[in-house]
């Protein structure tokens, strides 16, 4: 009998125990979730620059298969006058103020040998492997917003058309450059391609039999590639891909 109690004792200053610290962790857990506030500050800053740069909505990369077979690496060498007095493009020419640019996209970001790069952009090359047409376009936008702490001390290129153009230019400045993706008429929709949009919408209309095939990509490529024809195999390719 007084054994029983004093089992009965013992489990249950144990249970007191273990509710009191359980109850100590849910106090404290309230305690700590109500004091980080602070980020709420810093996204009212950039909403207020990116408005201040004048930029519509939103400024997402567009779809380089659409946009890219079009650009026009003529303007883009207008464009690259203001990268003039900090880039050498040439092959195998010198570093400047900024490293040579000849066949960067593709390079590794900050590789450029004989160059003395900051640590940000370093670190940059460091995660991510190749300069992709879609990080230049965020990074020539405003490169010091972009990369905080890079040596880049250029304004940037604020209109889109400008750095797409610039991008096809910077192709041309490649023994290799990353290949052209191939269209997707999903992605162009959305911001940049106007152009492709009624030739994609044309494809299904045309072949009343196709729209439940829409979907399957040997039906839908070669009608909604009428435009570029070097990239339909691609576009084959890629699929499987992405
Ligand atoms: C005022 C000088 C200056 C101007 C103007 C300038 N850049 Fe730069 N750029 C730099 C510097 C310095 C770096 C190295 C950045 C670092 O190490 O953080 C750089 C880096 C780059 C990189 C990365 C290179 C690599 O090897 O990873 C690219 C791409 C680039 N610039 C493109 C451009 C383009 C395109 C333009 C013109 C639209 C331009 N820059 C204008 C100074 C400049």
């Amino acid at each position: 009998m007084s054994g029983d109690l004093g089992f009965n004792k013992i489990a249950g200053a144990l249970l007191a125990t273990g509710l009191a610290v359980i109850g100590l962790n849910q106090l404290s857990g309230i305690i700590y979730k109500f004091e980080p506030a602070k980020k709420p500050g810093y996204a009212i800053a950039i909403v207020e620059e990116a408005a201040a740069g004048g930029a519509e909505a939103p400024d997402v990369a567009p779809d380089w298969g659409t946009v890219l077979p079009t650009a026009s690496a003529e303007a883009g060498a207008e464009v690259a006058k203001k990268c003039a007095a900090c880039h050498n493009m040439a092959a195998g020419g010198p570093n400047l103020v900024g490293p040579n640019l000849y066949g960067v996209e593709g390079r590794k970001p900050g590789s450029h040998p004989g160059f003395a790069y900051s640590a940000t952009m370093t670190e940059y090359g460091n995660k991510n492997p190749a300069w992709t047409y879609d990080e230049l376009y965020t990074f020539l936008k405003a490169p010091q917003a972009t990369m905080a702490g890079t040596k880049m001390t250029f304004v940037g290129l604020k209109k889109p058309e400008d750095r797409v153009n610039m991008i096809a230019y910077l192709r041309t400045l490649n023994a290799s450059p990353p290949p052209i993706p191939a269209p997707n008429p999903k992605a162009a929709a959305a911001p940049a391609a106007d152009a492709a949009a009624p030739a994609t919408a044309g494809a299904p209309a045309a072949g009343a039999a196709a729209a439940g095939a829409a979907t399957t990509a040997p039906t839908g490529a070669p009608a909604a590639t009428n435009a570029p024809p070097a990239k339909a195999p691609a576009a084959a390719a890629s699929n499987p891909g992405k």
